[in-house]
């Protein structure tokens, strides 16, 4: 290792780059006429039905792309393969937990989709119906997306691990009248009742019809008149369904994230500028051909198995993998035998999996025979320039470039990331914006030199950007236009760009965590808490962890009434966890008397945080209403370590 560690810069290998997708560095100079450039992008990537009267308009806050383009997105996932006489290609490649796999060709599984898109017609639904869809890694999710594009009915995906209660806020927040759920799933070997938490979810609801895959087999209730089995509903069920003629700028789908607030917010994703900019990241950031096999690790769930498991891989007529299960089941080699098992060429995984290997240790690899493998990319966190190199070694075996991806649910697409033909890579850089995106790192004094820290702006719009959040408008603007004004998205990451402009990012900048990849906001972990009736008051912050990246910390104060105890600390974490999901589970706990605050009433996080992570130095305490507090928990926080 000690001779790639002191490389600073890794070039394409002559081989990637001689057949790479782009070869080229002008490809930036292109994308500096950002509306060329991405209408050259549609023309290219997407088969519309009609074609746009216009590139870009703009009302901010609001931008809208292709306007008047008419298109729809499964159209453009199946047919357009299908009629190119790709049917017979394998589109998925699923492998549930138990071993059983299930291969879908492009003509199979746009079957399903015409298949389900005429069941869900007969359910009542209407194009412009909001449908939740609460599904494990089961090849029926993304048929179910695919079908509710075909109608036009915008999906809601809800993570299948996250809570009944944060389902429900979802549902209702959508104000989705039709659920797709399963009867349970797998999860290291054991069946998890997955229907009861659905029920729990939707209980006083105004629901008109649950849509239930057998997947586990367990004992399940079914409500009479409102829940109705996907193999039932299947049976008869014509293979063609037409695909309705959907305008660039009607809602493809919802996805909810966390931000500032406890409440999380339904960002807004249209269907014809996402198209474009998944379909074009996906070819150019994942240089992907159409022998390659490409397995993405995340949840379907989460906007990278929107983008780049369903949207990016199957726009680009590709063959992916869907893995339904945990790692390390039955044993810690499990991806690395789907990879020797299914010669996968591309593997986009996140930094916190990687950690994670690492520890497991280098045996569990050096089993298998990875050489199939010629591309790895990473996303959701910041990956640290030891993992960076770990990744690249043992499984790249110093052969295939590493696209470290920045984005997020708002971006749609990747951001900033390398083109791995022509890119140089630095270890835990994500390198540049893509090309056709501008950004800056900035502050309220102005663009930042290089070296200095600051905020990520991106400075131009770009076709897969957020329409909005739904139904809160002031919301969207607060986010993300309210810090620099129009024109400057404020991403809330912080970020160096260094002396060769490079992007180097730093993560989430206040009151968002990030656990192992996926998005948290501490005011959301803090209202679990307090809903909790033991609980007074109290705030949350993130503490770095080995694996996970960061994790959240959980300062209480206490109700009159109830008593500090080992017992009530193990509730409130479990609490949490059934309010939200095990990912918000805080790490630990401290009680306290009372929460730093500014005269004002703002609860100083930053020393929390402090204390939190072991600094002797808090920070300036000379703000707050109740300063003698820091030392009562410092030495609180002093005495629980011991
Ligand atoms: O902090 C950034 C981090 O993940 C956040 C977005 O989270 P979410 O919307 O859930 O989407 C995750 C998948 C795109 C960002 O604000 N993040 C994502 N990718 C990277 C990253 N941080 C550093 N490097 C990355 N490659």
């Amino acid at each position: 290792m000690s001779e790639i560690a002191e490389q600073k810069v890794f070039s394409p290998p002559e081989e990637f780059k001689k057949n790479a997708n782009v070869k080229s560095e002008e490809v930036y100079e292109e994308g500096k006429d950002y509306i060329k450039f991405w209408e050259k992008r549609a023309e290219e990537m997407i088969e519309w039905f009609k074609k746009w009267d216009k590139v870009l308009e703009v009302d901010e806050p609001y931008y809208k792309w292709f306007i008047n383009g008419k298109l729809n997105a499964s159209y453009n996932c199946l047919d357009r393969w299908i009629e190119k006489g790709k049917g017979d290609k394998i589109a998925y490649i699923w492998e549930g937990e138990d071993g059983e796999v299930r291969k879908y060709t492009y003509k199979q599984l746009y079957e399903e989709v015409n298949k389900f898109a005429n069941a869900l017609k007969s359910m009542g639904v209407k194009k412009g119906d909001i449908v939740s869809i609460y599904l494990p890694m089961i090849p029926e999710l993304p048929i179910a997306m695919l079908a509710c594009a075909r109608i036009g009915a915008p999906h809601s995906v809800v993570f299948a691990g996250f809570s009944a209660e944060a389902f429900r806020q979802r549902v209702e927040d959508a104000g989705s009248k039709y659920v797709i759920t399963c009867d349970g799933y797998y999860r290291r070997g054991k069946v998890l009742d997955h229907k009861s938490k659905t029920d729990s979810g939707i209980e006083g609801l105004d629901i008109k019809k649950v849509i239930v895959v057998k997947r586990a087999g367990n004992e399940i209730n079914m409500k009479e008149g409102r829940d109705v089995w996907w193999h039932e509903l299947m049976k008869d069920q014509p293979a063609e369904c037409e695909p309705e003629e959907m305008d660039a700028e009607d809602l493809l789908f919802l996805m909810y994230t966390s931000g500032t607030t406890g409440k999380p917010k339904g960002v807004m994703h249209t269907t014809g500028g996402y198209m474009v900019g998944v379909a074009t990241t996906m070819k150019w950031v994942f240089d992907v051909k159409e022998d390659d096999v490409y397995w993405c690790t995340a949840d379907i769930g989460w906007i990278t198995g929107h983008s780049y498991i369903v949207y990016g891989p199957l726009a680009n007529g590709i063959t992916s993998i869907i893995y339904e299960g945990a790692p390390d089941y039955p044993n810690k080699d499990r991806w690395w035998e789907i990879i020797e098992k299914y010669k996968v060429t591309i593997l986009y995984t996140a930094p916190t999996a990687i950690r994670l290997a690492m520890k497991w240790g280098e045996e569990w690899i050096e089993k298998h025979d990875l050489s199939s493998l010629r591309l790895l990319g990473s996303v959701g966190e910041p990956i640290n320039p030891e993992a960076w190199l770990w990744y690249y070694k043992v499984i790249g075996k110093e052969r295939c470039p590493i696209v470290d991806t920045w984005w997020m649910t708002e971006t749609g697409m990747h951001i900033i990331a390398p083109l791995p033909g022509v890119t140089k890579l630095k270890p835990g850089s994500a390198t540049f914006p893509f090309p056709g995106i501008q950004a800056e790192v900035r502050d309220e004094n102005g663009v930042c030199k290089p070296g200095e820290k600051g905020d990520l702006v991106i400075t131009t719009p770009w076709p897969s950007m957020l329409r909005g959040l739904y139904n809160a408008h002031e919301k969207y603007v607060e986010e993300y236009w309210s810090k620099y004004g129009f024109g400057k998205f404020f991403t809330g990451d912080g970020a160096i760009i260094d002396e060769d402009g490079y992007f180097w990012l730093l993560g989430r900048l206040g009151d968002v965590l990030n656990v192992a990849g996926h998005r948290l906001g501490t005011a959301e972990v803090e209202s679990a808490l307090v809903s909790h009736e033991a609980v007074a008051e109290s705030a949350v912050v993130g503490v770095p962890d080995e694996i996970k990246g960061q994790v959240p910390f959980a300062y209480v104060v206490l109700k009159q009434g109830f008593e500090p105890s080992e017992e009530l600390k193990k509730e409130l974490i479990k609490h949490v966890s059934t309010v939200i999901g095990p990912t918000a589970r805080p790490a630990d706990i401290l009680f306290v008397e009372d929460l730093p605050k500014t005269r004002s009433g703002k609860i100083m996080r930053r020393i929390l945080r402090n204390i939190a992570e072991g600094k002797e130095e808090v920070g300036d305490v000379t703000t707050l209403r109740n300063p003698e507090i820091v030392e009562d928990i410092k030495k609180a926080m002093t005495e629980r370590k011991l």
